[in-house]
């Protein structure tokens, strides 16, 4: 059976890779013209890409997909997590929310860090679905590379043992194990045994 769901987000880069993370998979992803505003005032990533998958559904009325994500960073527990895209105050560019982040990271020894996404599957009002990914690694030194977005610039995945490389330098290597990437495979198994 195939399945289609709107992305309840209007962040182009995310719809990028989400239209590219279900490539040939029985789940298709469809943008929408029109951008819902929903206050993510959740305490909980789960809480907020609820929120704006039911938003999405009770607009369109049809099935759709929120991502909630962000950026955990060890020594800042506060600041970013699931406040990471207002991380500054509003109106920041997505660069200068990562330079500002390098900026209070400069005499802090842990660097330690990690990306979590939490995919919602709003069906209907009983069927709601949810998968989690994670990716962890450390803040770099420097602002670096111009791909990805958001703190790719300055985030170096652990998994990527061989270089020091950020994550706007390894488009290919995100789109196999990002947050993002491990919480789609995911959904992926899930909703290929579904009929
Ligand atoms: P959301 O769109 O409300 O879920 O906010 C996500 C926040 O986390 C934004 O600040 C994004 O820039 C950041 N973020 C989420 N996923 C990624 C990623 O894959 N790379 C870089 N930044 C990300």
């Amino acid at each position: 059976m195939n399945f289609e769901f709107i992305l309840a987000s209007g962040n182009k880069h995310k719809a990028n890779e989400f239209q590219e993370l279900y490539l040939n998979s029985n789940i298709k992803i469809i943008s929408m013209e029109k951008k819902i505003e929903v206050i993510e005032d959740g305490s909980t990533y789960f809480e907020n890409a609820f929120k704006k998958a039911k938003a999405y559904y009770d607009f369109y009325k049809m099935p759709s997909l929120a991502d909630d994500s962000g950026l955990n960073v060890e020594a800042l527990p506060l600041l970013l997590g699931i406040h990471s895209a207002r991380f500054g105050g509003e109106g920041l560019t997505d660069k200068e929310r990562a330079i500002l982040l390098l900026e209070k990271m400069k005499n802090i020894e842990n660097r330690k860090s990690s990306f979590t996404c939490v995919l919602c599957f709003y069906i209907n009002e009983k069927e709601v679905f949810y998968f989690e990914g994670r990716m962890s690694g450390r803040i770099g030194m420097n602002y670096f590379g111009e791909n990805g977005f958001g703190y790719d610039p300055v985030f170096i995945p652990d998994l990527n043992t061989d270089h020091e490389q950020v994550i706007s330098e390894l488009s290919e290597f995100k789109m196999k194990n990002s947050h993002r990437a491990i919480a789609v495979q995911l959904s992926k198994k899930f909703f290929a045994n579904r009929s």
